[in-house]
């Protein structure tokens, strides 16, 4: 005989407390373990690295590990409530300043989140050691980096010296390959789109990018591409991106394809013009724009 089991299903949720003792101890047990798999996963080191846990009670408190003990050993026990002062008030232990200093600032900026955690992993310090700070570019923005670069209506090598004889004997503007040890990539982006307020008089034009407010972002002015049309992001950063990634082939190719607008004149016959190297440009560079330079050092 058929027999029909009624079984009623449940969807996950977030706990719910009787007490608020129930929702610390709930909340300091997550702290702890989440500590041991920070150790597991090789995130610790040394007495390096703190995760915090907002007091559901007393909230301008929270709960951190104890100065000085391995990730992988601590208990509920062990955890130690920190007030506004950086004061331990409850715990047999000593608190890192440093847990104190970085935590305290995001839990009160932030009341809304509940934890925090940084860490000194292997990994993420290996990559920040390299300064690689941005994202790859993707071919849909690299073809969409080139079109502006070499577009009538913002001709970025225009004036930027390219290390082409030819070009740069008339060229007035350092070239795109000291970017990256001449520049900072936020600078970078609020210079391109005002270099007459930073620096009124440069022979650089203003005005080469639009607002698009319903995006918060830029967008070249004049360039017309289909591939700008489904991209929503901002087109300022797209060129800082690429301009801090650009290679000599790359430059010879943009200027190879004849639409950069460039000055560029193949050398007079019989008297080839002195190629200046990259040192020389460096040099020529740090001469000519000295206070920009400063501008960019200063914080
Ligand atoms: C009409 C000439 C001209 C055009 C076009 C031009 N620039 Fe410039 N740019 C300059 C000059 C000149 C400087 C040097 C600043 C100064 O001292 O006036 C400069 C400086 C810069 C700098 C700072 C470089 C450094 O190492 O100090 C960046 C970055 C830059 N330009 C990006 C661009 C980008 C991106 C475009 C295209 C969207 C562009 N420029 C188009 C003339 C130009």
């Amino acid at each position: 005989m058929a027999q029909t089991l009624v079984r009623e299903l449940k969807i996950p949720m977030p706990p719910t407390f009787e007490s608020v003792e129930a929702e610390r101890l709930h909340r300091k047990q997550r702290l702890a373990a989440a500590f041991r798999m920070f150790s597991k996963c090789g995130f610790d080191e040394g007495v390096a690295g703190h995760i915090t846990a907002r007091d559901p009670e007393k909230l301008d408190h929270f709960w951190v590990n104890p100065f000085g003990m391995h990730f992988g050993q601590i208990r509920v026990s062990d955890l130690i409530l920190i007030n506004h002062h950086g004061e331990v008030v409850e715990g047999d232990y000593e608190v890192n300043r440093a847990a104190f200093a970085i935590h305290s600032q995001v839990h009160q900026a932030r009341p809304d989140a509940i934890a925090a955690a940084h860490a000194h992993s292997l990994y993420g310090k290996t990559w920040s050691s390299l300064g690689r700070l941005l994202d790859p570019l993707t071919q849909d923005e690299q073809v969409m980096a080139r079109a502006i670069f070499t577009s009538k209506a913002a001709p970025c090598l225009k004036c930027h010296m390219t290390g082409d004889a030819g070009h740069d004997a008339k060229a007035s503007a350092p070239n795109f390959l000291l970017a990256r040890e001449r520049l900072k990539p936020e600078w970078t982006k609020r210079w391109v789109v005002d270099p007459q307020l930073i620096s009124p008089g440069t022979s650089m034009p203003s005005g080469l990018f639009n607002r698009d407010a319903e995006h918060d972002r830029f967008v070249v002015n004049g360039v017309d591409l289909p591939a700008f049309k489904t991209y929503e992001k901002d087109h300022v950063s797209l060129l800082v991106r690429y301009m801090f990634q650009i290679t000599a082939d790359e430059q010879k190719r943009l200027g190879a394809a004849g639409s950069s607008g460039a000055t560029a004149a193949p050398a007079a016959a019989g008297a080839p013009a002195k190629t200046a190297s990259l040192q020389d440009q460096r040099q020529q560079a740090r001469r000519r724009h000295e206070p920009n330079i400063a501008a960019i050092r200063t914080p």
